[in-house]
C-alpha cells in the first residue's frame, strides 16, 4: 500500500501520485464563499436564485431548482411525476445506486436495463423497449461517464408509451446529444455537485425542467411545502406562512450556491480539458497495450462531459490485481459501478434475476482510470505507463 501522510489538521490522506480526479476550486470560490459569509445571509436566498438562473441558462432549460444533493433532486422529480408503490421504474443496471434507492424508498420496483455493448456502456434502448410493461411509470436514463444513450429512440419509445422521462444527468454537466444539452430531454433532469463531479459544491444538486408545474412542485416540496421561504419573509414586514403539503428540507444553502456559480463558469473549459487528457491517455495505452479496450471511441468526443475514463481489461487480467498494482504505483482507480442487482439490499428483490447478459460479460473487467482537468503531463504519462505495467 501507498504510504499515508497527514494534512495540517491531522486528517490522514493518501499520497496519490495520480488521484482519481482533481477539483477546479480556486481563489474565485474562496472569494465567493467569503462574500456570502460577510453578507450574513447563509440559508437559501439570492445566491441560490442566481445559481438557478445561471444553471438554467447554461443548459437551455426554462427552470432550475437547486437541492441539497442530486438524490433529493431525483426524489422530488419521482414524486412530482407521481410514481409510487408498485410502479415500475426503468433504469440502467449500470448506474449509481441513488436512482434505485429513491425508487425503493417509494415501494416502486426498479427494472434494470442492460448496456448497449462493450463499446457503448449506456443503456440499451432495445432492452429498455422490451422491459416496458403496463406497470411502467417512469424511465430514468443516465448518460454514463458523460456519453448520451440513444436519446432519439429513447424519447420516441417513451413518447409512444406516454411515459415520463427523468434524466439522471449527474455525469453530464454541459454534455450534449446532437447539440442539445443532456438533462433537458425529459420532463426533468437532475445534476449532482458531489465532490467528485465535473463541478462541485461539496454536496449539491440541481433539477432542470421546462414544465412550470414540475418546477413549482419541486420548489414547494424542497422547502417543507411552505408557501414562501425565509429569505422572502426576511424581506417583508410580516412573517406569516402557510404549509400546503407535507414537504422536505432538501434546500441548498448560500455558501454552496456561491461556490457553484464560480464552478459553473469553469466547467465548460474543464470538460474540454478532460476530453483532451482522456484522448492522450487512451491513445498512449492503446499504442502499447491494444488489448485494453476503451468504450465510446467512435463517439463525438466534443459532445461528452468526460466524467469518467473507463477501460475494459483483457480477459486474462484479474481486476483486483490490476487495481492493487496501480495503487502500489500511487495511481488511484475505481469501479463505476457494481451493477445494481449485485448489492446485498437487492438480493431476492426480483422474482427472476434481471436479464443483463452484455453487462454481465464485462462487469468484472471494467475499471475507471484517473481523469482530472488539473492533471500534469507527468501524471498523464504515469497513468499510461502504470496501466501498461500493471496488466502483468
Ligand atoms: C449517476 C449518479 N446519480 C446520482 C448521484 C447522486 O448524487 P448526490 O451524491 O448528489 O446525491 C450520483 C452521484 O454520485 C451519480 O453519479
Amino acid at each position: 500500500m501507498q504510504a499515508t501522510s497527514h494534512c495540517p489538521d491531522g486528517f490522514p490522506a493518501m499520497d496519490w501520485k495520480v488521484p482519481l480526479t482533481t477539483l477546479t476550486i480556486g481563489l474565485e470560490e474562496e472569494a465567493a464563499a467569503l462574500r456570502v459569509l460577510r453578507r450574513g445571509w447563509l440559508t437559501m436566498g439570492p445566491e441560490v436564485e442566481g445559481f438557478e438562473q445561471e444553471f438554467a441558462e447554461a443548459v437551455g432549460a426554462r427552470y432550475a431548482v437547486a437541492t441539497a444533493n442530486a438524490t433529493d433532486g431525483l426524489a422530488l422529480c419521482y414524486d412530482a411525476v407521481g410514481v409510487g408503490a408498485g410502479d415500475e421504474i426503468v433504469m440502467p443496471a449500470l448506474t449509481f445506486v441513488a436512482a434505485m434507492n429513491v425508487a425503493l424508498r417509494r415501494s416502486a420496483v426498479p427494472i434494470l436495463v442492460d448496456i448497449t455493448s462493450e463499446d457503448d456502456l449506456t443503456l440499451s434502448v432495445d432492452d429498455l423497449a422490451a422491459k416496458i410493461t403496463p406497470r411502467t411509470g417512469l424511465v430514468v436514463p443516465m448518460p454514463y461517464g458523460g456519453f448520451a444513450p440513444d436519446m432519439d429512440r429513447l424519447m420516441e419509445i417513451t413518447r409512444r408509451h406516454q411515459l415520463p422521462v427523468v434524466e439522471d444527468a449527474c455525469h453530464a454537466i454541459l454534455g450534449t446529444h446532437k447539440g442539445r444539452k443532456l438533462g433537458t430531454f425529459g420532463v426533468a433532469g437532475v445534476f449532482s455537485f458531489f465532490g467528485n463531479k465535473n463541478m462541485t459544491t461539496g454536496e449539491g444538486g440541481m433539477i432542470v425542467t421546462g414544465d412550470p408545474a414540475i418546477a413549482q412542485r419541486c420548489r414547494q416540496m424542497r422547502n417543507h411545502g411552505i408557501t414562501r421561504g425565509t429569505y422572502h419573509r426576511h424581506q417583508q414586514s410580516f412573517d406569516q406562512y402557510d404549509v400546503l403539503v407535507a414537504g422536505h428540507n432538501f434546500r441548498m444553502c448560500e455558501l454552496r450556491a456561491a461556490i457553484g456559480r464560480e464552478q459553473l463558469r469553469k466547467v465548460g473549459a474543464a470538460n474540454r480539458r478532460r476530453g483532451e487528457l482522456a484522448s492522450r491517455i487512451r491513445e498512449g495505452i492503446t499504442a502499447r497495450a491494444p488489448e485494453v479496450r476503451f468504450p465510446f471511441t467512435d463517439r463525438d468526443q466534443t459532445a461528452s462531459s468526460h466524467h469518467l475514463l473507463v477501460a475494459i481489461l483483457p480477459h486474462d487480467v484479474d481486476r483486483r490485481d490490476f487495481m492493487r498494482r496501480m495503487t502500489e504505483r500511487g495511481i488511484q482507480t475505481s469501479i463505476h459501478y457494481m451493477p445494481l442487482h449485485r448489492f446485498t439490499h437487492t438480493t431476492g428483490l426480483w422474482d427472476e434475476p434481471p436479464h443483463l447478459p452484455v453487462l454481465e460479460s464485462i462487469e468484472h473487467r471494467m475499471v475507471s482510470l484517473p481523469l482530472g482537468p488539473g492533471f500534469t503531463d507527468a501524471q498523464v504519462d504515469l497513468v499510461v505507463e502504470g496501466t501498461v505495467q500493471s496488466l502483468r
